[in-house]
């Protein structure tokens, strides 16, 4: 199955992903995660993006075309994977269909107050990526993580002002999307209010009922 999961930031997109890849046996590739890993590994990718996240703006179509055109050619997404996070511009969609076919689109649904909170309370692994909130989803003790043991970080961008940025640049570059691909019959709108497991319930049943399983 080939998934693409749009939607504001922070409405869930990661968190029912790592339910997902498990449920459904496919890759996730979120590109957040991949500049994330450049920036934390100081790679060329890293140093020329670091500044760019920080900010919430968006990286340049280009670089984010070549870096999962070549991601989505590795042997683990042969039997499907689900994109978060890409593409964010109708640029990226363009070249996304000259790479492969897609099942679904999900559009997960969250309000801009409800985005805002779970953005400001999100703690993640440095080191995992295993995201975490202060009160929907907080580790067993306090600012450490459960597996690891290591403290949990603040994403940069998850500071106030660039937050206000990444919802600007949603309903500018990214929110076109939706109409663009419900044009193509692949939308699967989904309430990402409930909680996870409730809003993975949705999509799964979203989904069967779209692609007739
Ligand atoms: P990216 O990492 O993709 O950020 P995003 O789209 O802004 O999404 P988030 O990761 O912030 O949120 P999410 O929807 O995954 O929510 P999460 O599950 O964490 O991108 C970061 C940056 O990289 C961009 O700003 C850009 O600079 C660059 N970039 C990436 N892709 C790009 C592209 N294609 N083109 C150009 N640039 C690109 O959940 C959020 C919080 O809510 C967590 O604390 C979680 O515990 C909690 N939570 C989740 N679900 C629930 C629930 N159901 N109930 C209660 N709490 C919940």
């Amino acid at each position: 199955m080939k998934l693409v999961f749009l939607g504001p930031p922070g409405a869930g997109k990661g968190t029912i992903s790592a339910i997902a890849e498990k449920k459904y046996g496919i890759v996730h590739i979120s590109t957040g995660d991949l500049f994330r890993a450049a920036i934390r590994n100081e790679t060329e990718l890293g140093l020329k993006v670091k500044a760019i996240l920080a900010a919430g703006d968006l990286v340049p179509d280009s670089v984010t075309i070549q870096m999962v055109q070549e991601r989505i050619a590795q042997p683990d997404c042969s039997k499907g994977f689900i994109l978060d996070g890409f593409p964010r511009t109708i640029v990226q969609a363009d070249a996304l269909a000259r790479m492969t076919g897609l099942d679904a689109v999900v559009n997960f649904v969250l309000s801009r107050p409800e985005v805002v909170k779970r953005l400001s309370g999100r703690r993640m692994c440095k080191s995992t990526g295993k995201i975490y909130h202060l009160i929907y989803n907080p580790p067993k003790a306090a600012g450490i993580d459960d597996e690891t043991g290591e403290p949990l970080i603040q994403r940069p961008d998850d500071m106030e002002e660039a937050i206000l940025n990444r919802l600007d640049v949603y309903e500018k570059s990214t929110e076109p999307l939706i109409g663009y691909y419900r044009d193509k019959g692949l939308i699967a709108d989904v309430d990402a209010s409930p909680s996870p497991e409730k809003v993975f319930e949705g999509m799964d049943k979203a989904l069967k009922a779209k692609l007739g399983k």
